[in-house]
């Protein structure tokens, strides 16, 4: 009997549109044993919607990653166990591939490693920003090449924290995706280059006053801020309360503010605040950031 945690994440972090991402100390996991029928039960706070069967998202990436390496479909018991707010922009999904494809990989006696486990992840959930943080945890970077796609871990433990700030309301990605103009200005291209490189220099050298400037973007926050009703005014909040930098997680509604550990009591409040006024019902969660990305352990 083993357990998979795997990670909730937040994609973009402002201008690191479908690349930048990092890993975040709220966990979904999946407990696995060996039954006979084959079984699924749910815990945790997140249940609604999701089906205990053969339909299920981590079961039939358990399969597709059986088949992919020809290994016989095992009968077992699995126990979910969701923390990880579905359709909010922390990942839920690629946490369902990424954890079904660790707990497939460790039932067949490990035969993948990390990095092909993500080129796997990534051809399922086409989104290496939200999959390659799950998988390896820290501050990551993903580069699509032609020869798959390169995960870089910028900061395995960096020294912040996060406030997440997530409303009551759904929002689908390809929903969000859908209102983005198909091209791109080549002036809010270079913005977003500068900026992306400004805060991937932020990281590495841990040069964290550098963020506020560079989670600046023009490809997709602003023009999703219709969907998130207050989202500009709550980012700018959290910057006033302390925040070293602010943002749109993944493709929201969910915020993320980037905050030393003494201005977490101030910007929590401030972006609930601000939230609130206009008319959103939100959770607040302060959270460390998660360094290993999915694990398995024997239990
Ligand atoms: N980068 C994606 C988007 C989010 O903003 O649409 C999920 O990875």
């Amino acid at each position: 009997m083993f357990r998979v945690k795997i990670p909730a994440t937040s994609a973009n972090l402002g201008p690191g549109f479908d690349c930048l991402g990092l890993a975040l100390q709220l966990y979904n996991s999946i407990i696995v044993e060996p039954s006979r029928p084959f079984k699924i039960s749910l815990t945790g706070s997140y249940q609604d919607g999701i089906p205990a069967d053969e339909s299920n998202l981590v079961w039939r990436t358990m399969c597709h990653f059986w088949k992919l390496i020809h290994y016989p479909i095992p009968s077992v018991a699995l126990t979910f166990e969701n923390n990880i707010p579905p359709s909010r922009g922390l990942g839920s999904s690629s946490a369902a591939i990424v954890g079904g494809l660790v707990a497939a990989n460790a039932l067949a006696g490990s035969p993948y490693s990390k990095y092909k486990l993500l080129q796997i992840a990534n051809a399922l959930e086409g989104h290496p920003d939200n999959v390659t943080p799950a998988l390896y945890g820290g501050v990551t970077l993903s580069i699509p090449t032609e020869g798959g796609m390169i995960p870089r871990v910028l900061s395995q433990t960096p020294n912040f924290k996060a406030v997440v700030v997530i409303p009551n309301t759904l929002l689908n990605t390809a929903k969000a995706r859908g209102i983005l103009p198909p091209d791109v200005s080549r002036k809010d291209a270079v913005f977003n280059i500068s900026h992306a490189g400004l805060l991937i220099e932020a990281f590495i050298r841990e040069e964290y006053s550098l963020l506020k400037e560079g989670m600046r973007d023009l490809l997709h926050q602003n023009q999703r801020a219709v969907l998130i009703p207050g989202m500009l005014e709550t980012l700018e909040a959290a910057f006033q309360a302390g925040a070293y930098g602010a943002a749109l997680s993944g493709s929201g509604p969910t915020l993320i503010a980037l905050i030393p550990e003494n201005s977490k009591i101030a910007v929590t409040r401030e972006m609930l605040n601000v939230m609130e006024q206009h008319g959103s019902n939100p959770q607040a969660l302060v959270l460390d950031i998660d360094s290993c990305g999915a694990i398995h352990s024997i239990i």
